[in-house]
This record gives structure tokens, C-alpha cells and sequence, in this order.
């Protein structure tokens, strides 16, 4: 049995938080080891952690690891330690709200009764448990999602994925992959298409690698490909995780999936968005609140050749992430059940389940 492939572990007797470096996929399997909130900025930034709940534990864990110096001072310089810490890494990436989020929690837990008057170095030790927990409940809610998505599914379906919302993107199980990997265990026997996903090859080198790792019949393909495998009647479902879905049921993720959301439309296909409701941000209201990342132009000029993959100079569009529209969505999969439109109540009524 191969190692299963964990993006984030806390191990408490290094004081330092485990990285599996998602850039070096599939080739190499290099882990680190990130003790200062500035490697784990750096760490989100570089995708060396990406997929959103993912970037929200490891955020959690860097805003720990940021503070607990300051744990011989007294509470109150903690505290606002905990605040300059949490705004430096919220800066990491814009899109994924889990990332904010994840921040926003670890600041909370200092408001509880449990915290007033407690020593900075309590303070600290509460803020790492409470960053554990975050990835434990990630855990949980993922294994949910799997469960709630798999019951959409048939035996023998063609899937077609988009990016990578696998195990890799969160605590484990993952979201978009979390049906597919679970049918496998029970023998449903589906194909899946994994969109290779320019410019960064999440596809390929991630979502192909977990599939092909589990045992899942899978084809990789380009992005250009999938209109031509739905055309052939070789698609059933398409399943994507999601970055932010905001309160009308708009949803942000990876460059590419509004195409496939469209394609899907034309072909009369189901197009499911998968997440936990940690991703949905009932404080925006639709999709064009939310703010899109724009990546250095290098990724798709020369990322994976060593000759040039365009002129010198050419301007470059790479935005990383693409809304699309909660009209296109046939339902959101989440830990709180299958929600579907109208999306305002549907969303608004899973948070508040949630929160209960
Ligand atoms: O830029 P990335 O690799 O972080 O983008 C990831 C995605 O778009 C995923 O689909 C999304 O974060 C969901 S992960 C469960």
C-alpha cells in the first residue's frame, strides 16, 4: 500500500507544520518542514499548499507558528501579535475564502471565556489546538461530501474533473474526488477524465497522480479535449471543487471551469460543485465580488519546457481562478447535504445548519 499523500501535518514534537511540496508532483515527493508564518506565506503563495481548505489549515498553522514566539510576553502583546500575523498571511491569496476563513477562527478562539486572562504561552497552546482541530473537521466534512456526492452518481459513469479538489487540496478525502474515490472502494467502476488544467498542471500532475495512486481508471486529457469526449457521449457528470461560493450560488475556481460549466449546458450533462461550507461566503453577495488572482506571467509563458513556449514580451492573460455562474450549477454538494437552487435560501440555510 503506497503512502497516503497528506498536504498538511502538524508534528508537535518538531514544533513544525509538514508539507508535502504540491509543486514538485508527480516527480518527486519532497516534504518540508515550515516553522516561521513567513514559509507558510511563502509556502501558499508558491502552491507548495494549494486547494482551498488545504491553504486555510496551513494558514491556521502558520498563524500559530507566528505568534508562539511572543508566548513568554504577556497576553495582550499575543493578541496583537495574532492580528499582524493573521492580516500578513490573509494576504497570501485572494481568491480561496477558506484562507480568511480559517484566520478569522484562530482569531475568534482568543475571544472565548476560556482565554480571558490566560498567559500568552496558554493563549499560544490553545491556538495550536484549535488549528488541529480546523483539520480534523476538515477531515470529517469531507468524508461527508464524499457520501452526499456519491449518491448522485451511477456504477460505470464517464466523470469529467477539472483541477484538483482531491485529497492533496484538503485534510483528506478531498471534495470533487471524494465521490469518485469512494466509489472506488466500492467497486462502481467509473472512468474519469481529468482535465490537464493550464497553466499549472493541476490536473495532470496532481488529480491523474491521486486517481492512478487509488486504482481509478483515468484519462487524462487538455482542456480542449473535454467538448469533444461530452460530444462523444463519454461524459455523464462533471464534479469541480470550488474556492469561494458566494451567496447567490456564483462560485470561483480554477481557471477553466466556467468552459467546462458551459460545455456541460450545451450537452445537457450535470455540472455538480463540490466544497464544504467553510468555502461559502454568505458577506458576498454574487460572483462578481470576488477577487480573481492574477499570476505571474512566466507560468504560461515558460513554465514547463526548458525552450520557450511563446515570443519574448507577448502579453499574458492568467488569471487563476474563473466565476461561474450559479444558473450553470446543477447542485452544491456539501457536508450540510445536496443543495440546490434557488441558491440564496439553499446556502443561507446550510451555514446556520451548520453553525448550530
Ligand atoms: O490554484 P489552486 O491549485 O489552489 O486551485 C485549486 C482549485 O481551484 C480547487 O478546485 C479548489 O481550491 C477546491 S480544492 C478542494
Amino acid at each position: 500500500m503506497e503512502r497516503e499523500l497528506r498536504p498538511n501535518e502538524f508534528r508537535r514534537e518538531e514544533g513544525a507544520l509538514r508539507i508535502l511540496d504540491q509543486s514538485r508532483l508527480p516527480g518527486e515527493i519532497v516534504y518540508k518542514d515550515l516553522t516561521t508564518a513567513e514559509q507558510v506565506f511563502r509556502a501558499i503563495r508558491n502552491l507548495e499548499v494549494r486547494g482551498a481548505p488545504a491553504i486555510g489549515v496551513a494558514a491556521a498553522f502558520g498563524a500559530y507558528l507566528g505568534v508562539r514566539e511572543a508566548a513568554g510576553d504577556e497576553g495582550a502583546q499575543l493578541r496583537e501579535k495574532l492580528k499582524e500575523v493573521c492580516r500578513y498571511l490573509a494576504g497570501a491569496r485572494p481568491t480561496a475564502v477558506n484562507l480568511s476563513w480559517a484566520l478569522e477562527r484562530m482569531e475568534r478562539r482568543l475571544e472565548q471565556p476560556d482565554c480571558a486572562g490566560a498567559s500568552a504561552s496558554r493563549l499560544a497552546d490553545i491556538l495550536l489546538t484549535e488549528a488541529e482541530q480546523i483539520l480534523a473537521e476538515d477531515e470529517a466534512q469531507n468524508q461527508a461530501i464524499a457520501q452526499q456526492g456519491l449518491s448522485l452518481l451511477e456504477p460505470g459513469m464517464g466523470l469529467l474533473t477539472h483541477c484538483n479538489a482531491g485529497p492533496l487540496a484538503t485534510s483528506r478525502y478531498g471534495t470533487a474526488l471524494g465521490p469518485i474515490l469512494l466509489g472506488q472502494e466500492q467497486g462502481y467502476g467509473f472512468h474519469v477524465y481529468a482535465d490537464e488544467t493550464r497553466p499549472l498542471l493541476q490536473g495532470a500532475r496532481l488529480t491523474a497522480l491521486e486517481l492512478q495512486r487509488a486504482g481509478v481508471d483515468v484519462t487524462l486529457c487538455c482542456d480542449n479535449m473535454a467538448a469533444s469526449l461530452m460530444a462523444a457521449g463519454r461524459i455523464q457528470a462533471c464534479l469541480v471543487g470550488c474556492d469561494r461560493v458566494a451567496a447567490n450560488g456564483d462560485t470561483a475556481n480554477k481557471i477553466g471551469t466556467l468552459g467546462v460549466a458551459v460545455l456541460a449546458r450545451h450537452f445537457g450533462i450535470p455540472f455538480y460543485v463540490l466544497g464544504p461550507t467553510t468555502t461559502v461566503d454568505l458577506r458576498c453577495t454574487d460572483g462578481s465580488r470576488i477577487a480573481i488572482e492574477q499570476r505571474p506571467a512566466e507560468e504560461v509563458t515558460c513554465q514547463w519546457y526548458s525552450r520557450p513556449m511563446a515570443p519574448q514580451g507577448v502579453k499574458v492573460y492568467n488569471p487563476a481562478f474563473d466565476v461561474t455562474p450559479a444558473g450553470l450549477i446543477t447542485a452544491i454538494v456539501t457536508e450540510q447535504g445536496i443543495l440546490r437552487p434557488p441558491y440564496e435560501i439553499s446556502l443561507a440555510q446550510a451555514k446556520k445548519k451548520k453553525e448550530k
